[in-house]
């Protein structure tokens, strides 16, 4: 079976490229399960060498924005595609003009792709939580409307309702994710204004100090990307029956302070780890941090088996084992 996956070459577009080399199966367009036997990671970087060299890949380095490019990526032999490629957050609200290119234009060329294709192929999109903002309840439910106030929210709700329009034309079988912030992110900080809650934690077990933006009480709403993969599977799984009209829904994750993800840092790193941060204030940040929903009610995403982590140690254990060990190995 020949997978696609746009923006293979970051974060989660890796991670869940490995699970799928690992032998993860996937429905076909024939209903049968099946081994990925060739997976097309597109993205402007280049993935991991170890994953570049894998024989059933196939690395094609371009931009999403332009449609010829994607039209020879998403051909044919395409049977499922998870679309990750975007410009994050604050790259979005820095360049709208990029944002619109790459979010909103690379995804409906995507979509039109998919559309082309001789049978209508699971399209796994990745939206966000920041579809949320403004004048909000103190709890997001499922019927919560949405009212994005960045462009990168914008873009994301744009490309659900393109995703929903073209599943019920028949075009497509598409399944939107709302994520929240997925911690912990490997590597180095990102644009994302969310960056500092992977920092804080990846930074002191690698003995670098930190800084801190928000206050110890701020809450995030997070997700491990252990579950974010499992969740992409499970999504990509899903009987389209069982989504009806609405292919978006938030996922399950966590609220937790940044208090308690220090309280994990220390289990893993003890003391010294949590020593490595220092609190320092941006009023930006801050700001645009304090306009993010942090508490939800993810009813219909759990009623339909996505599961959130148990706990934020849980998540810093996700980590160690999978990155800093591995990078060690
Ligand atoms: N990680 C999170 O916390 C989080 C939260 C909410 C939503 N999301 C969404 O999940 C998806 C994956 O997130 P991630 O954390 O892996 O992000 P990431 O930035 O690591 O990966 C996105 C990839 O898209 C690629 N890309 C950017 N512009 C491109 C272009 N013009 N053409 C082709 N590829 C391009 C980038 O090179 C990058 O490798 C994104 O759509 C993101 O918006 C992530």
């Amino acid at each position: 079976m020949h997978v696609v996956i746009t923006g293979g070459a970051g974060f989660l577009g890796q991670k869940l490229a490995r699970k799928l080399l690992l032998g993860a199966k996937l429905t076909g367009p024939d209903g049968q399960k099946h081994e990925v036997t060739k997976l097309t990671l597109f993205d402007v970087a280049a993935p991991a060498a170890d994953i570049a060299q894998d024989k059933r890949v196939k690395v094609v380095t371009g931009d999403i924005g332009d449609k010829a490019t994607v039209d020879g990526v998403v051909t044919d032999a395409a049977a499922s595609v998870f679309h990750l490629a975007a410009v994050v957050s604050a790259g979005a609200e820095a360049d709208f003009d990029l944002g619109m290119r790459v979010n909103l234009d690379g995804t409906r060329h995507v979509l039109e792709a998919c559309r082309r294709l001789p049978a209508p192929p699971h399209v796994v999109f990745t939206s966000s939580v920041a579809v949320y903002g403004g004048d909000m309840p103190a709890v997001i439910k499922d019927d919560t409307p949405m009212t994005p106030q960045t462009s990168y929210g914008a873009q994301k709700a744009m490309g659900e309702f393109m995703v929903n329009d073209m599943s019920r034309k028949g075009f497509i079988d598409g399944r939107a994710l709302r994520l929240p912030t997925i911690v912990v992110r490997p590597g180095k900080p990102n644009k994302a204004a969310s960056t500092w809650a992977s920092s804080i934690i990846r930074e002191p077990l690698q003995g670098d100090s930190v800084e801190c933006p928000v206050e110890p009480t701020t809450e995030m709403y997070v997700l491990s990307p252990r579950r974010m993969v499992e969740s992409f599977l499970h999504a990509h799984e899903l009987p389209a029956a069982s989504l009806g009209f609405n292919r978006a829904m938030f996922l399950p994750g966590i609220t937790v302070p940044v208090s308690a993800m220090l309280e994990s840092l220390k289990k893993a790193g003890g003391q010294a780890a949590v020593d490595k941060v220092k609190f320092v204030p941006d009023a930006n940040i801050r700001r645009i941090v304090a306009g993010w929903p942090m508490r939800f009610d993810p009813a219909r995403a759990k009623s339909l088996g996505f599961k959130a982590d148990d706990n934020f140690d849980q998540i810093v254990q996700g980590f160690v084992e999978d990155d800093l060990r591995r990078n060690v190995a």
